[in-house]
């Protein structure tokens, strides 16, 4: 399987999406895309062979594997599903990885660069990395400036050291004490993973709380994380045990689902072995203050994340206010919240949502012109959104811009419209969530 974005990306044929009647049925969302991403660089460095259930097998975790192999990392597909692989991964060593012939690519996916730029900082040698037109935008100068004071060399285009870059790691990586200005859990584990190779204590201190997958994972190999408040610490140079794992499902692919079932009426929905973990269920939690009717359950942890089954029947939601330091926990499900807000009572705020901007587009702009195509009332103020609701939508043709969760939310805000809409490259869900239309049509046949 190859990803979509790994040269120019083809342009699909749009995907037409008619009003449902409702969504019924139980599915396991595909595997989380964070935790596949740390499943695949932390093996890769660790001392033996660990096996990886469920990786999820779509465009970007496909080019952190593609990445890894190119540095000498071998991985053995021991079995395969339409969006999940077991991969048996022959670790290397944290100092293991070979300098690659020709440029990495890390394809749409920022997760890919960022943490990869991590593990390059403590590799003495020189590497090329690139990615597509859409990660070529993005700004790398968040983790080169850290990765500058540890020791690395770093270049990119520009004054926000946009792709391709050149990096040039070190045996020598200073440990660093790190303040980030931006909440992000990019910044944080790739700061974290460079640390791995520095002698002494490195640490990472963001603004408002980000994901700790990288935390909990740097744990499961066997190396001891300090947190404390927003700050968190590794100890090197460390040495990462391999350890099989289980990758749970994706709560952002999941919430496109629970937004779903929310608005169609007569719809009933289960979603099981979803990944429950604090960090990620902002977006759960504001949906379920919009008064969503969810269920929701644990059943188990996976590799040191919570898990559980959620339910979700169709109800009435109300507007909603979310402050900047739940934005940068539920960044990921502003899009399709903001579809919600669309057809919620009254009026709904996100401020401080400027990240939205940086993605693998600005989602400010994708998710306000294709919702107010379809008839929505949008305000943009600033870095604060304003939605105000409920209005009947109207189908329409509406432009992905590539970004797969700008697809995923439009095609939602089609379910619930008047009429067809149309989503223009609609291909790009293969980043995250390949089966994303064929599970659509399967819950909610026309
Ligand atoms: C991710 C962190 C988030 C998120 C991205 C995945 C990760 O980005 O938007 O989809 O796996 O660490 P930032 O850390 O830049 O906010």
């Amino acid at each position: 399987m190859r990803c979509a974005s790994r040269s120019r990306r083809a342009v699909s044929s749009p995907q037409v999406i008619n009003p449902s009647r409702g969504l019924q049925g139980s599915i396991r969302v595909p595997s989380d895309k964070s935790v596949s991403h740390r499943a695949l660089m932390l093996s890769a460095v660790a001392e033996g062979q660990t096996r990886i259930h469920a990786l999820l097998a779509a465009g970007d975790c496909l080019s952190t594997r593609d990445a890894l192999m190119q540095m000498g990392v071998r991985m053995d597909t021991l079995g395969q599903t339409e969006d999940r692989l077991d991969v048996l991964v022959h670790g290397v060593g944290l100092h293991g990885l070979r300098e690659p012939q020709g440029a990495l690519n890390a394809g749409n996916s920022g997760t890919t660069l960022r943490l990869m730029l991590g593990l390059l900082a403590g590799c003495p040698w020189q590497a090329r990395i690139l990615g597509d037109e859409s990660l070529s935008r993005r700004p790398m100068d968040r983790v080169a400036l850290p990765l500058r004071q540890m020791g690395a060399s770093v270049a990119g285009q520009g004054d926000r050291c946009t792709p391709p870059l050149q990096v040039r790691g070190t045996d020598t990586v200073k440990a660093i004490a790190y303040q980030s200005p931006v909440a992000s859990a990019q910044v944080k584990s790739c700061v974290l993973l460079a640390g791995l190779f520095a002698k002494g204590t490195t640490s990472v201190e963001l603004p408002r709380p980000a994901r700790d997958h990288t935390e909990r994972m740097l744990e499961h190999f066997g190396v001891p994380v300090e947190v404390d408040g927003l700050r968190c610490s590794v100890s090197g140079p460390a040495r990462l045990r391999a350890k099989d794992l289980v990758v749970p499902g994706d709560l952002s692919s999941a919430m496109f689902f629970l937004v779903a079932g929310s608005l169609v009426p007569g719809s009933q929905l289960v979603l099981e072995e979803v990944g429950l973990n604090p960090t990620r269920r902002a977006g759960l939690d504001i949906l379920e203050r919009m008064g969503a009717d969810l269920q929701i359950s644990f059943t188990g942890a996976k590799t040191g994340e919570p898990v559980g089954r959620i339910e979700i029947k169709t109800h009435a939601l109300q507007g909603v206010e979310v402050g900047p330091d739940e934005v940068a926990v539920a960044i990921d499900e502003l899009p399709i919240l903001m579809v919600a807000a669309t057809q919620a009572e009254g009026l709904s705020c996100f401020r401080g949502a400027g990240e939205l901007r940086v993605k693998e587009t600005d989602r400010i702009a994708s998710m306000t012109e294709g919702l107010r195509r379809m008839g929505a009332k949008i305000e943009v103020r600033g870095e604060d959104i304003r939605v105000q609701g409920p209005v009947l939508l109207q189908g329409a043709s509406v432009e992905s811009f590539g970004d797969h969760r700008t697809a995923m939310s439009l095609a939602v805000a089609g379910l619930v419209a008047k009429g067809k809409t149309q989503i223009q490259n609609p291909a790009c869900v293969s980043i995250s969530y390949p089966a994303f239309f064929n599970t659509l049509s399967f819950l909610s046949p026309v």
